[in-house]
Formats: C-alpha cells, structure tokens, sequence
C-alpha cells in the first residue's frame, strides 16, 4: 500500500484564523520565482496547473501576477487544501480555481475540473516537491504533465539540484543530509536523473536558471 503524504503544514505551525497556513520560505523565494514565471509565462492565456501547492500562498501570489492565466492549485494532504482554498478566498482573485486533491503518483490524474483535460495546459509547476518526496513523484509528474500539456507547454521544477554529482553549496549539502534523515527516499534531487526522465517521456529541456538561495528553475517543454 502506498504511504500516505507527510503533511508539510505540521512544520510550519498553525493556521491564522482564517485557515491560512504561512511556510517562512515562500517569503524568502517567492519574488524570483514570480519574476521567472512572468518571463517564462507572461504571453499565456490558458491553464497552469499547480503540484504540491501547499500553503497556497504560491498560486495566488502567481495569479496576481499573471492575471491572463488560470491557475489550478493542488495538493494530497487535506490541511493543505484548506489552507490553499482560504488564501484564494482572500485574494478574492478569480483566475485562482478551487484546490483540486491530486496525488501526482495516482495517475491518470483525476482533476474533476471542466477544462482541465489532456493536451490542454499551457503550464504544469512544482515548486519544492520533488526534494521533499519520493523520487517515484517526479517520475509521475512529468508522466503526468506529459499527458496534460498541450503541445508547447512548460513544465517547470523549482527547487535545489545537484549538478554533475555535486551539491552548489554547503548550505544545501546539510539540506540534503537533514531530508535524507527524515525520510530516506526524500533527497536533493540530481538534475541529471530529472532530464533523462523527462527525455524518456518526450520532454524537451529548455532552460536551468539559478534563483536567489543556491536554487534553480528547471523547463521542460511538450
Ligand atoms: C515542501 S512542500 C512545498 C509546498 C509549496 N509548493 C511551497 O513551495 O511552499 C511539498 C508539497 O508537495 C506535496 N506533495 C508531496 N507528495 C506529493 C504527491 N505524491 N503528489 C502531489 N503533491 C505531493 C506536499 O503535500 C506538499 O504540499
């Protein structure tokens, strides 16, 4: 049977009143990532559908940014999907949809939501999920992502790489150690390993760009 998600928002402490979860690293990464969604997807007018959404301060944070296109939160863990749906009720922006629970590993992927059908989005992101998961869930993202895409659309992986066997920083050799400890098959995942699954499944690499913090931002396209 396979083993339930970790639930991140028993790290992060307790929602405010209003439901709304808030992870301290969105306040420290969310300008360069907003930043490089608006250069990657700025001309877009259709779907982006969001992996692992979390907290969902993310989505609404992207949706703010990018008004032209729909953003589609998801997550597996219950709390999560709370969180997401109150802070898309207080950003009172509608090109935010109602959270979706999807685990990436249950596939196909049953996103219950009128447009969101194979070949139809522009955008698929995981932003810090595939370190903080096993690595059989980036495998069913871009399987998943593949199937969603439309032909053009990106799928795009934020987060911390090893590159060529090495970490870029001390800072995210102790990271890597500390998920390891928690979790063995959780792990800094090797952009090596992330590009030839993407190639196996007729992704297209397009671009790695280091962000603020030792991370990167990693496109693929269908
Ligand atoms: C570290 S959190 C990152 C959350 C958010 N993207 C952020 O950057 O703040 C990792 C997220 O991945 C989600 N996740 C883990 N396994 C997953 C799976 N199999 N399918 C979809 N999401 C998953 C978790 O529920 C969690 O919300």
């Amino acid at each position: 049977m396979r083993k339930p998600v970790e639930n991140f928002a028993k790290d992060i402490g307790r929602p405010d009143p209003a439901g709304r979860l808030d992870a301290p690293s969105f306040h420290r990464n969310k300008e360069g990532i907003t930043a490089e969604l608006i250069r990657l997807l700025g001309d877009g007018h259709g779907d982006v559908l969001e992996i692992g959404s979390g907290t969902g301060q993310h989505a609404v944070t992207f949706a703010a940014a990018l008004p032209d296109l729909t953003f589609w939160p998801s997550d597996p863990v219950s709390d999560h999907i709370g969180s997401i749906d109150a802070w898309r009720t207080a950003s009172g922006l509608g090109n935010v949809m109602p959270a979706t629970s999807l685990n990436c590993c249950e596939r196909p992927w049953r996103l219950g939501q009128r447009d969101l059908r194979p070949n139809n989005l522009d955008a698929v992101i995981a932003i810090n999920v595939i370190h903080i998961a096993p690595w059989a869930v980036a495998e069913a993202i871009i399987e998943g992502a593949k199937e969603y895409l439309k032909s053009g659309g990106a799928m795009i992986f934020y987060g911390p790489y090893r590159k060529n066997g090495q970490h870029n920083s001390q800072g995210n050799i102790d990271f890597d150690a500390a998920l390891r400890a928690r979790n063995p098959s959780f792990g800094i995942r090797d952009l090596e390993d992330l590009m030839a699954c993407a190639d196996r499944n007729g992704l297209r690499f397009e671009s790695e760009t280091d962000l603020p913090a030792n991370n990167k931002m990693i496109v693929f396209r269908a």
